[in-house]
């Protein structure tokens, strides 16, 4: 059983750090497990990190069933949260509907982008675990842009993050805000606060597996690399590649042979 929201809430509670991280496919999802992580996300950024898309609004929703059902087949016991794609919850209908084909992948919990609390407490009526989302939103930003720069933005954010949690959200992601505003939802919200490029004081923070693990090339300022498993693998490429160009692979280890009673009767 993947632990309960409830237990994240007692994390907050104790000033607990939350640790998130996106997978996309069963082994990266069994090595977050492995590890430890409290938390998977299976976010649309799959699409640019893993299917090759242009654009986060290019997933759709069987894309999202599709990687959230591999990331459970890793993580069996892992709370998982799972992003509905752009254009999938534009009623309340079609949201429900969204929902529960992410719940039947596997899903624990459901997030959204925007400040939609009609949206939060009609998916609360229907018992699924609601995560919001606010500061930049990949799905409706044109741009990749930092968020509540000016102190009316930050306002306008932070009265958002009351009104999602008066309608129940069991969770907020926070991405791309001033610290200081992130620090202050994280006061002020009783859900736990998920931040990304927010700062330290958010009750946890999220990272997208492929920019920490150094498997895509490319910078973020909120990024930190702790791995370069991009190059790991153009190196094993190339070794490989080398070695069959070679001749140097493969080696006699790894050929199979007849018996000699087989081969007697084969060569005959
Ligand atoms: O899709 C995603 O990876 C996300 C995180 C950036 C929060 O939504
Ligand atoms: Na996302």
């Amino acid at each position: 059983m993947a632990r309960s929201r409830t237990s994240f809430a007692d994390m907050k509670r104790r000033g607990e750090k939350i640790v998130v991280v996106t997978a996309y496919d069963a082994p990266t999802a069994q090595a977050a497990a492995e590890i430890g992580v409290d938390i998977i996300l299976v976010g649309d950024s799959v699409g640019v990190n893993v299917l090759g898309y242009a654009h986060e609004r290019d997933v759709t929703l069987s894309d999202m069933s599709h990687h959230i059902a591999a990331a459970r087949r890793g993580a069996p016991d892992t709370y998982i949260i799972g992003d509905l794609p752009f254009a999938t919850y534009e009623t309340e209908d079609q949201a429900l509907a969204s929902a529960r084909a992410l719940r039947d992948a596997g899903a624990d919990c459901v997030k959204f982008e925007g400040a939609d609390a009609e949206l939060v407490r009609a998916l609360k009526a229907s018992s699924f675990d609601v995560c919001c989302h606010i500061g930049l939103e990949s799905q409706h930003h044109a741009e990749k842009r930092r968020q509540g720069k000016t102190a009316s933005a930050a306002l306008k954010l932070l009265e958002d993050a009351r009104a999602l949690d008066a309608a129940g959200q069991d969770f907020i992601v926070l991405e791309l805000i001033p610290e200081e505003l992130a620090a202050t939802i994280t006061r002020e919200v009783k859900a736990p606060t998920i931040g990304i490029g927010a700062g330290p004081q958010a009750d946890g923070q999220v990272l997208v597996v492929n920019d920490l693990a150094g498997i895509t090339r490319r910078a973020f300022k909120h990024n930190r690399l702790y791995g370069a498993l991009g190059d790991a693998l153009r190196s094993a490429l190339a070794a490989y590649a080398r070695d069959v160009r070679s001749g140097g692979f493969p080696g006699p280890e790894h050929a199979f042979r007849l018996s000699e009673e087989e081969r007697e009767a084969f060569q005959r």
